[in-house]
């Protein structure tokens, strides 16, 4: 690894409690998860999430709105909500919605499923209105350079 590059690397870590990680289900599946928040650090302990295929990109960081979210793939097709609550500030979380397993969209700052309209917030995968009553799960990434990456870093 480059200097430059680990320099222009920082993580995410999990600051919400209890994690799960995508386990690669799209599209209107069953869901059940916990869920958790992913924030910005230099250097973490552990996180205890589990996550999808280590060093795969999943994004540019300028495709991500501050203030918004992103759903995207991950590396095994997984559903992926990465959203920017600050400039420079990053999080994921499952984009599976945790009622009945549909892919949630962006909205601002929600995520909205189109199923039987849940809310989350897109920040931290909290739920602001039911029928679903858990959090989606945090995923971890890091920032490399211009990218986001699946993965502790
Ligand atoms: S599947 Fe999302 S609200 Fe029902």
């Amino acid at each position: 690894m480059s200097s430059e590059r680990a320099t222009s690397r920082r993580r995410l870590l999990v600051t919400g409690g209890a994690v799960a990680g995508v386990t690669a289900l799209s599209g209107c599946g069953d869901g059940s998860y916990s869920g958790s928040s992913l924030t910005t650090t230099e250097e973490t302990d552990s996180p205890t999430e589990e996550s999808p295929k280590q060093g795969e990109a999943l994004a540019r960081v300028d495709e991500v709105p501050v203030g918004g979210a992103l759903i995207t793939e991950g590396p095994d097709n997984e559903q992926i909500a990465l959203a920017q609550p600050s400039e420079g500030e990053f999080t994921a979380h499952s984009a599976v919605c945790t009622h009945m397993g549909c892919t949630v969209r962006a909205d601002g700052e929600r995520l909205r499923c189109p199923c039987h309209n849940s809310v989350f917030e897109s920040s931290s995968g909290e739920v602001v209105s039911g029928p679903a009553r858990t959090a989606l799960p945090g995923i971890a990434v890091h920032v490399e350079g211009e990218r986001i990456i699946s993965g502790e870093g």
